[in-house]
């Protein structure tokens, strides 16, 4: 890749729960490596403003989207925990040179795990900070060697409805899919996720592993991924097949274009406030440096 991303977001305000973190627990598996000092990993980064902090463990493991536990923002730090994560296994196929199966032991002993701080907007109009442990999507897509006919990727989550009961309900069509184009897969920003806060990550949030394309709406970061499929066409997604509509395929974060329902013009930070204002939303939710390449010349109210 041309470049490796440093955050606008600062370690530094990650509050001090993580500095008690006994560094053993930072290996999310046997061979996990940490790319150098973990705690200055965004040093020369400009630091974030003081309402820029990141949410607390508490809030981001407590107020969640995972429907495959139940449309509750409480539903998945109740139920998730039954998920059986261990073994684990992911399928990379399609277009690559070495299509192969990945455990999650080799996965973490292939892949350099860093930290990422980064905002995290939901579609609904609530947003966090989370600092989220993982590796470049790109690193791995170099790994199997991506063929020239490849656009799109596709990912699908577990299908396991014994252990994830709403898979028993049918608001969406299981397993959950997402996909990106090619292009957006490689930028440095993408990042499969396996912690946050210097933890494995929990149940509710993904585990062992899940997408976080920051730019996009969070329900473009799909979680527990035993699936990644090269492909040449634009593949089917969870909430555009539901809801075409209201849900496109890029879903990029944009204050301009509002859902057929509501605003997307301002988000509320998840805070312990029960006052806390509204704040305005950024286009490509403050990652525009970084990403707007992407959309050159893309009518983004046609295309969101
Ligand atoms: N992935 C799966 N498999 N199932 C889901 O229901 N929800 C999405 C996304 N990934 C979802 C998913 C939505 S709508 C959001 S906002 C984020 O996960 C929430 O991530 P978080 O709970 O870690 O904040």
């Amino acid at each position: 890749m041309a470049y490796r991303y440093k955050s606008d977001l600062s370690f530094k305000d990650v509050s001090s729960e993580a500095i008690f973190l006994n560094r053993r627990q930072l290996c999310l598996g046997a061979g996990a490596m940490l790319s150098g000092n973990i705690w200055g990993q965004a040093n020369g980064a400009v630091s974030s403003t003081l309402d820029e902090k990141p949410n607390s463990f508490e809030q981001i493991t407590n107020y969640n989207n995972y429907y495959e536990f139940g449309t509750g923002k409480g539903d998945p730090a109740k139920y998730a925990g039954v998920l059986k994560t261990k073994p684990w296994s992911i399928k990379i196929d399609g277009l690559v040179d070495n299509p192969m199966t990945l455990s999650m032991l080799d996965l973490l002993k292939a892949m350099t795990i860093e930290e990422r701080i980064y905002r995290f907007r939901c579609v609904e109009g609530w947003s966090m900070v989370i600092p989220w442990n993982g590796f470049e999507l790109a690193d791995l897509l170099n790994v199997v060697g991506v063929k020239s006919e490849a656009k799109y990727v596709s990912f699908e989550t577990l299908l396991r409805p014994d252990e994830m009961w709403g898979q028993k309900r049918n608001y969406l069509e299981w397993p959950y899919r997402e996909g990106l184009r090619l292009d957006e897969a490689l930028n440095p920003l993408t990042i499969l996720a396996t912690g946050l806060y210097n933890k494995s990550l929990p149940n509710q949030n993904g585990a062992p592993v899940r997408l976080v394309v920051p730019w996009k709406y969070g329900f473009k970061s799909i979680k527990s991924i035993v699936r990644i499929t090269l492909m040449k066409e634009e593949p089917q997604t969870s909430w555009s097949t539901a809801n075409p509509r209201e849900y496109g395929f890029y879903s990029n974060v944009n204050p301009n274009v509002d859902h057929p329902r509501w605003s997307q013009a301002t988000e509320r930070r998840i805070s312990t406030s029960f006052v806390a204002k509204r704040r305005p939303t950024l286009l490509f939710n403050g990652y525009e440096k970084e990403v707007s390449d992407l959309y050159q010349g893309m009518d983004l109210a046609k295309l969101y």
